[in-house]
């Protein structure tokens, strides 16, 4: 059913490629849609690695999938197929690559923000309060620890940058560039979206630290949930029986790939250098454990 053989990039001569991002191929297929293909590839201090992290496709797109199942009850999403036998006879002629880490989606017109839900302070956001006691315009408790539980979970979208590093920004400034109107519904399915899921992950043994969520407009003018959903790519898993507050906090999925990187005299700028057998070996065991947790179910 899935491809055994890891893939580090795809290309084929009658799907026309849309954008290569860091990890994830996508393709326009016809008018109407899309074929997110998600690779192998891994990244880490914002370099993409030489070496893949066999099943990683895989997992991202399984757990797309059962994100996208779960949560369709708070707003609909792109999902069209991730079976291959589902999809027009361009993907099925590449099943061998393709099966297990490919979806069909219908395309739509991008709202260019990311819609990211707090409920941990870290990362941009640990940073930003550093400096300023705030996030994205929401003034935080005094004296608060990095990797803190916030009071309640923040809404705290972004531009999307081409390359490099996404911008935060307040409610306000995404009000100018969406309209208020559909700034308050994004923000507000935002937070219905993080909120169920960060409460059903837990129960899992996983804190979801924070997430992002990307939006766009279908041809019937209708808001739809859209590129992947609470993938460990897309979001901070935290394995929850080593959550300590007071420090950075282990990533469930990279840590052992960052930990090795940072024992190498590597200037954290491309090229960056591959990783050895049991790096990989031991970061595949952790998506499928990821999956395996949060579903409840083996790949
Ligand atoms: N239904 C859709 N309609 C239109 N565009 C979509 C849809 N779903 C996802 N996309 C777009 O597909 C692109 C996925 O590529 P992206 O560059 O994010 O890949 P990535 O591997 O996540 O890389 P990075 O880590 O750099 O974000 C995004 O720009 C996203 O907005
Ligand atoms: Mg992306």
């Amino acid at each position: 059913m899935t491809s055994t053989v890891p893939v580090l990039q795809t290309s084929f001569s009658d799907l026309q490629l849309m954008r290569r991002g860091k990890v994830r191929d996508v393709y326009r297929v016809d008018d109407n849609h899309l074929l997110i293909v998600a690779t192998d590839r891994i990244s880490a201090f914002d370099c993409i690695l030489p070496t893949p992290i066999a099943r990683k496709g895989e997992v991202l797109t399984a757990l797309s999938r059962f994100w996208f199942e779960k949560l369709s009850h708070i707003v609909p999403n792109h999902l069209v197929a991730t079976e291959i036998s589902e999809m027009p006879e361009v993907a099925r002629q590449q099943e061998e690559t393709l099966s297990g880490r490919s979806m069909l989606v219908s395309s739509t017109t991008v709202f260019p923000i990311e819609c990211v839900v707090r409920g941990y302070i870290t990362g941009s956001g640990w940073k930003d309060y550093l400096r300023t006691g705030e996030v994205c315009g929401h003034r935080l408790p005094a004296e608060l620890s990095e990797s803190d539980q916030l009071p309640e979970p923040i809404f705290t979208p972004a531009t999307k940058a081409d390359e490099g590093h996404d911008e935060n920004i307040s409610e306000r400034r995404m009000s100018e560039i969406l309209g208020e109107e559909l700034t308050a519904t994004l923000r507000n399915i935002s937070q219905q979206l993080y909120t169920e899921a960060s409460e059903y992950a837990r129960t899992r043994g996983i804190i979801i630290a924070d997430t992002k969520f990307e939006f766009g407009r279908d041809k019937e003018g209708r808001i739809i949930l859209i590129d992947e959903v609470l993938t460990p790519d897309s979001s901070r898993f935290w394995p929850a029986d080593q959550y300590a507050p007071g420090k950075s906090q282990p990533s469930f999925d990279k840590q052992f790939v960052r930990d090795y990187l940072e024992t190498l005299d590597w200037n954290k700028q491309p090229p960056a250098p591959p990783l050895p057998d049991e790096i990989a070996k031991a970061t595949t065991e952790r998506y499928l454990e990821a999956y395996r947790l949060l579903t409840g179910k083996n790949l």
